[in-house]
Order: C-alpha cells, then structure tokens, then sequence
C-alpha cells in the first residue's frame, strides 16, 4: 500500500513504460497547453521522449506552448560538445516535440528567477540515480537544497561514465535544487532494470532522508512509473 500522494505504476517492460510516460505527460499538456516541464536527460526517459516525438510528429499532440526547464548541466563545456546537457535535452526532447520555449540552468539565481516567472514547474520528469540521486543532487541533499554548482561525487562520476565512452565526465556541474523539485506541481519518476531495484524500494518504502534525495519525492505528488524488473 503506497503512502497518499504516491502512484506507483508497474509496466511489462520499458517499452511499456514509455507509453504508459507517453500518455501521462500527453494527458497533462491536454489539460494545461502552457505546463511547464522539468526535463531529466540520462537513459531512463529516452524511449518516453522518442514515443512523445512520434506523437507530436503524427499532430497526435501540441507541445509548442510548452516550455521544457533544463534538470541539469556540466560546467566548462562549449555548447558544440557532445556531452552539453542542454544539446542532449535539444535532440531528445524540445526539438522533436516542438517546443518553442526552453529555460537554460546556467547561472543558479537568474535560473531560480526565471522558474518564478514562470510561475513555477508544473511537472518535473525524472530519473532515479542508483543511490538516489536526483540530478545532481547527491546524498545527502536536503529538501532546501538549492539550485548550485558542485564538484562532481565519485558516485555521479560513476553514474555519468556509461554516457560518453571514451569521452571524460566533466568535474564540475550546476544542479537545479531539491527547493525546485520538490516545489513542483506533480513528479514524474521513471524507473527501468533490474540494478534500481534496491534503490526504488528505499525511495518509496524506507524513511525519508536526505540520505536517499528520492525519498523526498514522497512529499509531493508524485507518480512513479517502472518497469517489472526494478519492481518484483
Ligand atoms: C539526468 C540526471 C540524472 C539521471 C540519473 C538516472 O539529467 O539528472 O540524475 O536521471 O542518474 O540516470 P539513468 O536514467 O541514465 O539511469
């Protein structure tokens, strides 16, 4: 039994669950033309924002009143590089969804600043870092951790290595904040394979720590959509 507040929706497998995002992030833009979305990159929503890009491709749905808000970034690096977050979010998710309006995280106070304009983060679309990890918001990250730049852990050093090959992962990086994320309207967590497991249980079912960021999701509304293997 999930505590209020918490969905927990368990699909076959990660096609499934892109869909299952797919019509979920749909449903929420029907209803609201304008929202506002926190954008994770990393592997997990990759297949959710390829379905969302066929959709929108299809006329199926309009995102071009939507403005995607950037999760996180590496310092230092010329926008041209391959390992730019902002490029990663460009290819994956505002260019083939339309969207005409993107916030860039640059600078922490002009960022918080413009989320406010904004009027807020109506949906924050995340991954699940293998200790609880939220952008780069390493444990422990309390709930008014705010949007900073940091030196990269050993443990999201680890976790960024799978994405660039050959390529090092940058040392430094500037995070939106626990204040941000959990100030969002609802909270889309995607959870896939089997090496979540043990951490998926800690973020829904363990106490809520700064020493597990994810646990804090429980304070919102928060949806959570994973695929069997990091369930049963
Ligand atoms: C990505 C990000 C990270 C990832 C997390 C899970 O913008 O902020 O926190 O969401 O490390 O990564 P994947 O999805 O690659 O397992």
């Amino acid at each position: 039994m999930m505590q209020a507040g918490v969905t927990l929706d368990i699909q076959p497998d990660s096609q499934a669950l892109a869909v299952q995002a797919a019509d979920f992030i749909a449903a929420q833009v029907r209803a609201k033309p304008t929202l506002s979305i926190l954008v994770a990159t990393g592997n997990t929503p990759m297949p959710t924002y390829a379905e969302l890009g066929r959709r929108a491709a299809r006329g199926d749905i309009d995102f071009s009143r939507v403005t995607a808000v950037q999760l996180d970034e590496y310092l230092g690096l010329s926008d041209h590089d391959p390992r730019s977050l902002w490029g990663w979010m460009e290819r994956s998710f505002v260019t083939p969804l339309g969207i005409r309006q993107s916030i860039r995280l640059a600078d922490p106070a002009a960022f918080e600043a413009d989320i406010a304009a904004l009027g807020g983060i109506d949906l924050a679309i995340l991954g699940l870092g293998p200790n609880g990890h939220l952008g780069f918001n390493e444990p422990p990250s309390p709930p008014t951790a705010p949007t900073r730049v940091l030196a990269l852990t050993p443990a999201s050093l680890e976790s960024n290595r799978a994405y660039w090959g050959e390529l090092s992962v940058p040392t430094h990086a500037i995070t939106a904040g626990m204040n941000v994320i959990l100030s969002a309207r609802a909270v889309l967590l995607l959870v896939n394979g089997a090496h979540k497991r043990d951490i998926l249980r800690r973020t829904l079912e363990g106490p809520e720590t700064p020493d597990v960021p994810s646990s804090l999701l429980r304070r919102v509304p928060l949806t959570v959509i994973a695929d069997e293997a990091a369930w049963t």
